[in-house]
């Protein structure tokens, strides 16, 4: 018709405008193909033994280590915001070679599981790390050989006693984070056999050897030396991400992670693509360090990045996110609704 530009583009450009989808807030939100809802989102916490007050962590503002008084207080609220759970991470006061603290019913860690199913119930999956690095001297994910390396199968017993002295302070879902070959299988086994049977794992599938993990070595007062790229996958790696996750699903995991997020999108997609377990995705310290330092410098709008951050992690395929920000965005997600 004549209302329709004339020129050589005038066959798509009068007919075809995609601009019509984005025109009203209404049109937009009818059309969005990716939405986030708090119970996708989980929430990482630090609680750390020995605090009367609830600690900063200096790279990672507004974050706390919590006492175990405010982690309660922490996790009614996220059970309160609707989220789909909390994952939880001790820091000791005393470690040694093999992590003692970590198997011991009274450890900071499995007190502080208890404390939280007390208070929660089950409004929120009650996650638990499952991973050693908090809990040894050296600050390395397992246990060592006498030359100081990575002894896999050693460790693998440890992350047995682990599993079943979280699933007795009442965890419904432990995150296996230490990246040992075998893990999955080996939880899995012990666990049924102490009749856990629903206790569910959440297998960290994909983890990166990454720089991105800063801030949490301050948060949990990591003694590490030197780096985890013995374990740890390299970033180099696309395809042997699937390899791990098929191992991982072979082996029983609940749930496979992609971690971090945010550098690892084509990861998520490959795996989004494969899985037959739902997907996590872990938004890591390093990635909320950066937007709230970019954030607190006046260079981005805040609120605009934190949630484009998130819908980008679900959009390339995860289920749900662990975040930092996750009680924080649960809150405006509400607003909007
Ligand atoms: C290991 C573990 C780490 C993180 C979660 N579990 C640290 C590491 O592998 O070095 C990092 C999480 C984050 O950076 O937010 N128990």
């Amino acid at each position: 018709s004549s209302a329709r530009p004339s020129g050589p583009a005038s066959e798509g450009v009068g007919r075809i405008r995609p601009r019509r989808l984005r025109s009203t807030p209404a049109m937009r939100r009818l059309v969005a193909q990716t939405r986030v809802h708090p119970a996708e989102l989980v929430l990482p916490v630090f609680v750390r033994e020995g605090l009367a007050e609830p600690r900063p962590i200096a790279s990672m503002p507004g974050v706390v280590q919590h006492t175990r008084d405010s982690l309660r207080r922490a996790a009614a609220e996220a059970a309160e915001a609707g989220l789909g759970g909390l994952m939880l991470f001790g820091v000791p006061l005393v470690r040694d070679a093999v992590g003692t603290q970590a198997t011991d019913p009274d450890g900071i860690l499995n007190r502080a599981i208890a404390d939280v199913v007390a208070e929660v119930g089950d409004a929120l999956v009650v996650q638990a790390d499952l991973c050693l690095d908090e809990f040894t001297d050296h600050g390395h994910c397992g246990v060592l050989t006498a030359t100081g390396a990575v002894d896999n199968d050693a460790t693998l017993v440890r992350y047995a006693e682990m599993a079943l002295a979280q699933a007795d302070a009442g965890a419904h879902l432990v995150g296996l984070s230490g990246m040992m070959d075998g893990q999955v299988g080996v939880v899995r086994d012990a666990l049924d056999e102490a009749g856990h049977l629903d206790v569910a794992v959440l297998a960290y599938a994909a983890k990166y050897a990454s720089a991105f993990y800063g801030p949490f070595r301050d948060a949990v007062e990591s003694t590490l030396e030197g780096d985890r790229r013995t374990y740890q996958m390299d970033p180099a790696n696309r395809r042997e991400a699937l390899r791990e996750v098929a191992i991982d699903i072979a082996e029983g995991a609940d749930v496979v992670m992609v971690k971090p997020a945010m550098s690892y999108l084509d990861v998520l997609a490959d795996v989004a693509a494969m899985s037959s377990v739902p997907i996590s995705a872990y938004q890591v310290s390093g990635e909320y360090a950066m937007i709230e330092a970019a954030a607190a410098a006046g260079w981005i709008d805040r609120r605009r990045a934190i949630e484009e951050s998130v819908v980008g992690i679900r959009r390339a395929g995860a289920d749900h996110v662990l975040t930092y920000w996750a009680t924080e965005l649960a809150g405006w997600l509400a607003e909007e609704k």
